[in-house]
């Protein structure tokens, strides 16, 4: 099948055709939103389904791509989508996590996997990467995307397509990517979600936006729009950013899907009377699939009939779509994905192993890690201690979570020959506290604890916004009993976001961040905790010390007062600190490595020109260190007020003991610019600081000065 070939399909498609080409139904057993009809065989048989969602595995997919390519008119093969965010059969940390090992290798690698397992499960794409930027923990979706910040978010994005996509996008193991949710659900309201995003426009270009440019540039296949409105306009009819912006300025010529029944849900942002006006609102967007609602097949005739809608653009749509699965491979072999049933082979296990080692977070340490020879006795007290199916997240459909081993299970195959012991002491999220005594009773003789707190795989995620993310249930009454006992406490952090747990970092030994890390968790854990490894992961999102402080984020603008704790009228808060709990980039390691000599190869720079910074990095420690230094730079003035720090790179350092390196990153002119007040990327004339750090901690930056001519 070729470009002709389409032209000359489209011409012999009756409006029905098209309009089926534009329907994706739920057919498989997964329930990613409100219960909808289901496809029916009579449905596809009449062409008014085009492709099919949450659905996988061999024989059925086989059996209704059978029924698409055997028993329509056209024979026009489905496409399969499935949400494959962190692994498909074997899974993989959460996006969140996975972005704190700041490694794009590590981010193509995981999604490359993912999509060997998806394909041979009869997937031709998935709904990732999500790209939603967010600053808000209160949002549940946090745990699905790649933090706070856009240029992380951008590279991520970029290694994500490549790792779904592959070099081939009709390879057998390669999946389309759709980049998700165009855009700013990161931003809803009080971190509520579906709930309306109101922002500026400036915000939406320079915070949500370059994490879908880069997935463009990237080539992605598809793009979904977002539930949320932006500024009184559902993403799901917004004409400015889905057609003046991402096809227009961008170029994207590939495939804009709704989300789950969101065409419909126009109804509900109040901007449609009803279903044909949604249908013709959508359309005109751009929006190519209607994912669920069924609106487009069957209302977008009499949108037609009624003048609300051209069939230019239900062309174009039907166009879109059918070079989609062209590009796929399917018009040449429909079955083509399904054929080399590959198993979730040793190297996924390796791969997860080694992903979840790297996202591991240790964010306070007093010495009590690693576990020393002389800890013997170990309590492993807490809801998630032997909670296998909590450790793989939020979003996996077509995994065992049974793959997982618990924190206990990795504790006791790393320490055969300690004396481990174990008290759930309460649920993760019930009201029983009748097992904290004897959880206690268990701490009381024990040379250390390990107390595993924090949130269920579902409190993440989805529809899991929370308004006080703290430790759910009764936790805290556990937590307050182990401390109580004055014994050494280590505390791990299962959840999809950073739980606001300030008492908890001041009184434990040594807090990690543990995320949700699939099926290497126990393992992982474990190796860090005794020292087998040493932790890299770092914060890629703010972590806050009060929900007062939300949303935080180290790129804020400045205050027309910036903090100064002598003034009282400056911008502070009298009853918390300003500071974060924990900053972005933030990560504690076994060994201690300084900074210093922070260099630029020049004083002045003009447009086109690169700048060359250096810093060195030492390994003042016995033992070896794997480092992340970031790079910032701040804008002193522009057009807008520029933010008081900006990430411009980072780069990862391996050090021997005592050893010291010196770093570099090249920086081009263009990568300083800000938006002007037309919203166009422009560098302005005037002096810029270069900052080098270890997290974006202001108090410890090294900065030199530079000036743009
Ligand atoms: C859900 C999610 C989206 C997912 C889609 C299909 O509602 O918002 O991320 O890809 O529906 O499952």
């Amino acid at each position: 099948m070729d470009l002709n070939g389409i032209e000359r399909l489209i011409a012999e498609m009756t409006l029905a055709e098209k309009l089926g080409q534009m329907t994706m139904s739920p057919a498989g057993s997964a329930q990613t939103g409100p219960v909808r009809g289901e496809a029916t065989t009579e449905a596809v048989r009449a062409g008014a389904v085009g492709s099919l969602l949450n659905i996988w595995g061999r024989e059925a997919t086989e059996r209704f791509q059978k029924l698409a390519v055997e028993e329509t008119r056209l024979g026009i093969p489905l496409f399969f989508g499935v949400d494959v965010l962190h692994g498909h059969r074997t899974v993989f940390p959460i996006p969140l996590a996975e972005a704190g090992a700041f490694d794009p290798d590590l981010w193509e690698r995981t999604a490359r996997e993912a999509a060997r397992e998806a394909a041979a499960d009869g997937a031709d794409l998935t709904f990732a990467p999500m790209l939603d930027i967010a600053r808000d923990p209160r949002w549940g979706r946090m745990a699905e995307g790649p933090g706070e910040d856009p240029l992380v978010g951008a590279r991520f994005a970029a290694a994500k397509v490549r790792g779904f996509q592959g070099g081939d996008l009709a390879a057998p193991a390669s999946l389309a990517a759709t980049a998700k949710h165009f855009c700013c659900g990161g931003a809803a309201l009080a971190g509520r979600e579906y709930a309306a995003a109101d922002l500026s426009e400036r915000a939406v270009h320079e915070i949500y936006l370059p994490p879908f440019r880069a997935a463009v540039d990237a080539g992605c296949a598809a793009i979904m729009s977002a539930f949320n409105s932006v500024g009184g306009v559902p993403m799901t009819a917004h004409v400015p950013l889905l057609r003046a912006w991402l096809r227009e300025k961008l170029g994207f010529d590939g495939v804009i899907m709704s989300d789950y029944a969101a065409i419909e849900e126009l109804i509900d942002h109040g901007v449609a009377a009803d279903r044909t006006e949604a249908a013709a609102l959508a359309l005109k967007a751009g929006v190519d699939i209607d994912m669920v609602s069924n609106v487009y097949f069957s209302v977008l005739p009499d949108a037609v009939s009624r003048g609300l809608a051209r069939i230019e653009d239900i062309d174009a749509a039907a166009r879109r779509i059918l070079i989609l699965k062209m590009r796929l491979g399917l018009f040449d072999d429909p079955y083509r994905r399904t054929k080399e049933a590959r198993k979730n082979s040793e190297a996924a296990k390796k791969l997860a192993l080694d992903a979840a080692r790297r996202a591991i977070t240790l964010l306070t340490n007093d010495g009590i890690l690693p576990l020393k020879e002389n800890i013997r006795r170990i309590a492993v007290v807490g809801p998630l201690a032997d909670a296998r199916e909590e450790m793989v997240g939020p979003w996996t459909l077509a995994a065992d979570p049974r793959q997982c081993t618990s924190i206990l299970e990795g504790l006791r195959a790393a320490l055969p020959d300690r004396e481990i012991v174990h008290a759930q002491g309460v649920t993760i999220k019930d009201d029983d506290v009748s097992g904290v005594g004897a959880a206690r009773a268990l701490c009381e003789d024990a040379d250390a604890v390990i107390l595993c707190v924090g949130e269920a795989a579902r409190m993440s995620g989805e529809a899991a916004s929370r308004a006080h993310p703290g430790l759910p249930g009764r936790q805290r009454e556990l937590a307050e009993a182990v401390l109580s006992t004055g014994r050494p406490v280590v505390a791990l952090l299962s959840s999809g976001r950073p739980l606001i747990v300030p008492w908890l970092a001041e009184r434990a030994r040594a807090l990690v961040a543990t995320w949700f890390l699939g099926a290497g968790a126990g393992e992982a854990i474990a190796e860090v905790l005794i020292g087998r490894f040493n932790p890299t992961g770092r914060l890629p999102v703010t972590w806050p010390r009060a929900v007062g402080q939300i949303p935080i984020f180290f790129a804020e603008r400045p205050a027309a007062r910036p903090a100064n704790p002598t003034d009282p009228f400056t911008s502070k808060y009298i009853d918390v600190a300003n500071e974060p709990l924990f900053p972005f980039g933030h990560g504690l390691s076994y060994a201690e490595v300084k900074l210093g000599n922070l260099r630029l190869d020049r004083e002045e720079f003009s447009a086109g020109e690169k700048i060359a910074v250096a810093v060195e990095a030492r390994n003042l420690s016995d033992r070896p260190a794997q480092e992340t230094v970031f790079f910032f730079a701040r804008d002193r003035v522009a057009a807008a007020a520029p933010p008081v720090l900006e990430l411009k790179g980072w780069a990862k350092v391996e050090l021997e003991p005592r050893q010291t390196k010196k770093l570099s990153l090249t920086l081009s002119a263009e990568e300083l610019s800000g938006l002007d007040s037309a919203l166009e990327w422009r560098l302005e004339p005037g002096d810029f600081d270069i900052f080098a750090g270890l997290s974006a901690d202001r108090r410890f930056l090294l900065s030199a000065r530079l000036r743009c001519r």
